[in-house]
């Protein structure tokens, strides 16, 4: 594992940023990034699939100017940014969002800001630096680079608007044994922290689309999707909600090692009824048994 911090803690301290100081990133900051990138178990999912990532520093089609890259989102001054790159495909979307969130959690432990984009930003600028497969596209885009002391009065807008700092409540987002029952905190037992950290977690447009059951047992967690109904994020060309769905399996998955509890993702229905056509089945965290 690449982080030396607890990563419960860069999980609580990551949040987005989208003014960028004029400081450059320092040499050894980038050469710790590269290795990040060049060690293939970074990049690997955990169905799988490998993504690739790039780093692309600012050129002609990728300005310091407050480039406008996001239907909701303007990014000013940023260093540089790391490009994503994969198939366009159910599964593969899940492990891009898990593979990327990492990442995101790994510059925030080394001070560097950023910013999943994901929305119909300028794809053009960036396709322009990469060479392609027929299936691969690029899901999302991270700008990089310190993060301005001072936040723009347009920023402070931007995350009122998508209600930033409005996390969903537990009651909203996770259940005990069915959809019909809330879970309280003090009944998820060992999964406490783990669910929390998931309630933590970035997602397009602030939706945070995860939903996740508590077996009877208290041993497995069911992760479910609530699409968001005619979400505009839906019509980009892929399902945007599937990365958010890989966040919350890599903060499931980083907060539960870090506090040595022993498990598994394992795609296996349990067919627990469900309140809306909405609602889609993903994958569990299964307790392994020692
Ligand atoms: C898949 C994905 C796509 C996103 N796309 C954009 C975007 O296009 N523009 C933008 O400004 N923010 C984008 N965001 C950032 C979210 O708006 C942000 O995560 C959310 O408002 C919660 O704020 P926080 O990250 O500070 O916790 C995206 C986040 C995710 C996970």
């Amino acid at each position: 594992m690449s982080f030396n911090k607890s990563i419960i803690e860069i999980i609580k301290n990551r949040k987005s940023i989208r003014t960028f100081s004029s400081k450059p990133i320092e040499e050894v900051t980038y050469k710790k990034i590269n290795d990040y990138l060049a060690d293939v178990k970074n990049l690997l999912g955990p169905f799988g699939k490998l993504a690739r990532i790039q780093i692309v520093p600012l050129t002609n089609n990728a300005t310091k100017k407050g480039m406008k890259v996001g239907t909701y989102g303007f990014i000013k001054g940023p260093q540089a940014y790391l490009v994503g790159i994969m198939e366009n495909e159910k599964i593969a979307l899940l492990d891009f969002g898990y593979i990327f969130e990492k990442l995101v959690l790994y510059l925030t432990e080394l001070n560097i800001g950023t910013c999943w984009l994901g929305g119909t930003f300028t794809r053009d600028s960036f396709e322009k630096e990469i060479i392609f497969n027929d299936k691969e596209f690029i899901p999302a885009v991270t700008p990089i680079g310190y993060a301005e002391d001072k936040r723009r009065m347009f920023e402070a807008t931007l995350r009122f608007a998508v209600k930033a700092d409005k996390k969903k409540s537990w009651e909203q987002l996770f259940y005990d044994t069915d959809f019909a029952t809330p879970l309280r905190k003090e009944e998820a037992g060992k999964f406490a922290v783990p669910l929390e950290m998931v309630r933590l977690g970035p997602s397009a447009s602030n939706k945070q689309p995860w939903r996740l059951v508590l077996s009877e047992d208290k041993g497995t967690c069911h992760f479910y999707l609530a699409h968001t109904p005619k979400y505009i994020g839906n019509k980009l060309g892929y399902e945007i909600q599937r990365l958010d769905m890989g966040i919350a399996m890599c903060h499931f998955e980083l907060a539960s090692k870090e506090l040595n509890y022993k498990g598994r993702w394992a795609v296996k229905n349990p067919s627990i009824k469900m309140p809306d056509e909405q609602m889609e089945y993903i994958v569990s965290w299964e307790t392994e048994k020692s």
